[in-house]
């Protein structure tokens, strides 16, 4: 395909930004977050640097996995507000020219959904089929995706005598996807909110949709992906399919598809990960290893890259020791690990000992090729609630100011049934309102990177290259494309270190896009001195491009 083709590939340039409509801003003091509060918000958004919002699920919901845990999926949560609310925020949204994408949570249902209530009713209703079910578990245990707090993928309905099975947990009964009808009822879901205006949507849970019990086809489980893919580019070609893919690359890989017929995005787990491993270890080495090894993929797809989401930081995709390593250095109390494989805490907490190598955490986001992701409060630096609360801790309100409740809602604090932050990240600290007036704050700084992503296009669409600085604790990484190419440098030690690029070619010339404040002046070119947890972009370019 010809870079010259690649206009509507909006995504590949997107700077994402996730956020769950309950807890960004209630608009009508019942402690709730709702759309009317969401769309006053889009112009923070928009000052912020946002291009894509990614809504979590709003749709009605019994809420026992924050909303992951649909019963009608025509329906807005009576809480948030209503269809109405909902096309009104995606106007106000396009208009500003920032897109909108929703969480499509298809793996399964509710047990409160309709289809659940009828299919469990007897074993000859018309919906039986629309679930899987078993006379008794599968002798081979499957994984489970909360051990501790579900014990098996499979559940007795006692009514019926049958097992019915769910990937998560035992009220999500998964959908059977091998039922073309099931299929069917996706496709009008799809359907029916492209017609409502959004821009694409963030595909749960993609590798459990299907593999398992209830496959689309045995034989081609990715079928249903190049199914879905065809069906939503007939429908609106434009649209994004962003995919929840926790595998390694190779495998991932499968799930774009030859010939970009599967997933448009996906995250990086992978590096999402490896770049912890190399925070704790104060070494670039096991992230350069992992780039390096990076998949190649279509001009038309590519990765989302993240620190930090609403679940926990899961270090699934790392050997058992380097997840240790990850551990102690970044969750200490047992409290702050789950699921033996992840972290429940938000970033600024965990790098909270340097603001130095926060901002170099981000700078990276923003410069490793991909499309960033920010999950809501990270621009300010939110911290995670105080306790024990599991995944929960990451999923506080919105911090807008200084005020009660941090300008989230004007409820009483009994309706706010959740513990505060972690001490020092309460909203008098840590607030919008104060950061945008403030040009040295992390919320300036994210804007900024935000702005210097969306005018260096090489980040996105250049070619990764690691390269060799000679030395192990800074990442160099080139985005190569034709007539000009980005370079980043991540000092990920503490020490003020020096590395060599290599020698610029005739009438190349480098321009310093953003670099770590109080850097040192520059040398020659070809010599980069980067002072602890130092970071700096670099454009190359050649005189005549
Ligand atoms: C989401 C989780 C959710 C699960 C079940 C995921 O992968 O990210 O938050 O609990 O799917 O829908």
């Amino acid at each position: 395909m010809n870079p010259a083709d690649t206009s509507d590939l909006w995504w590949r340039t997107a700077v994402i930004y996730c956020l769950d409509v309950e807890t960004f801003q209630d608009s009508d003091g019942d402690g709730y977050g709702d759309f009317a509060g969401l769309a006053r918000r889009i112009d923070d958004l928009d000052a912020l640097g946002v291009t894509c919002i990614w809504l979590m699920p709003f749709q009605s919901t019994p809420d026992r996995d924050d909303g992951y845990d649909i019963s009608d999926f025509y329906s807005v949560d009576p809480r948030l507000g209503d269809l109405g609310r909902v096309a009104e925020t995606i106007r106000i949204a396009q208009d500003r020219g920032i897109r909108v994408v929703m969480d499509l949570v298809v793996n399964h249902t509710s047990d409160r959904h309709p289809w659940f209530r009828a299919a469990r009713r007897s074993r000859d209703s018309p919906f039986r089929d629309y679930y899987v079910w078993r006379d008794r578990p599968p002798r081979k245990k499957q994984k489970l995706v909360f051990p501790g707090e579900e014990t098996s993928v499979w559940e007795l309905d006692e009514r019926t005598g049958q097992y019915f099975q769910h990937s998560f947990y035992r009220h999500q009964p998964d959908l059977n996807l091998a039922n073309p009808q099931v299929r069917a009822e996706i496709a009008r879901i799809v359907g029916f909110w492209l017609k409502l205006g959004v821009d694409g949507f963030r595909v749960d849970a993609v590798p459990f949709l299907i593999s398992g019990e209830g496959t689309p086809d045995a034989q081609d489980p990715h079928s249903f992906l190049r199914e879905l893919r065809r069906f939503v580019g007939r429908r609106e070609g434009s649209a994004l399919l962003l995919g929840e893919v926790g595998l390694a690359h190779e495998q991932q890989v499968e799930y774009f598809g030859g010939d970009a017929t599967q997933l448009d995005l996906q995250f990086d787990f992978v590096t999402a990960e490896t770049v912890f491993l190399a925070l704790a270890r104060r070494d670039a080495e096991p992230l350069a290893r992992a780039l390096s090894a990076r998949p190649e993929v279509d001009v038309r797809q590519g990765w989302a890259m993240f620190l930090r989401n609403h679940d926990e930081l899961s270090l699934a995709l790392l050997a058992d020791e380097e997840r240790e390593e990850v551990f102690e250095a970044f969750a200490p109390e047992e409290h702050q690990r789950v699921y033996g494989r992840g972290i429940v805490r938000r970033l600024a907490p965990m790098l909270g000992d340097d603001p130095r190598r926060l901002r170099l955490a981000y700078s990276l986001l923003f410069s490793l090729p991909g499309s960033p992701m920010l999950f809501y409060g990270e621009e300010i630096g939110m911290g995670e609630l105080d306790g024990d609360i599991g995944r929960g801790a990451v999923r506080g309100p919105m911090q807008w100011d200084a005020g009660r409740h941090g300008g989230f809602t004007t409820a009483q604090r009994s309706r706010l049934n959740r513990p505060g932050p972690v001490e020092g990240y309460g909203p008098e600290h840590v607030n919008v309102h104060d950061q945008r007036r403030d040009p040295e704050s992390l919320w300036s700084f994210i804007s900024t990177l935000a702005s210097r992503y969306r005018s260096t296009p090489e980040i996105s669409w250049g070619r990764l290259r690691v390269l060799d600085g000679g030395d192990s604790r800074v990442l160099v990484h080139e985005a190569a494309s034709e007539g000009s190419s980005f370079i980043g440098l991540h000092n990920f030690s503490p020490e003020p270190l020096t590395v060599i690029l290599p020698d610029l070619s005739d009438g190349q010339s480098a321009t310093v896009l953003i670099e770590s404040r109080g850097s040192a002046p520059q040398g020659e070119h070809s010599e980069q001195r980067l002072d602890g947890y130092g970071f700096r972009w670099l454009r190359l370019s050649s005189s005549a491009a």
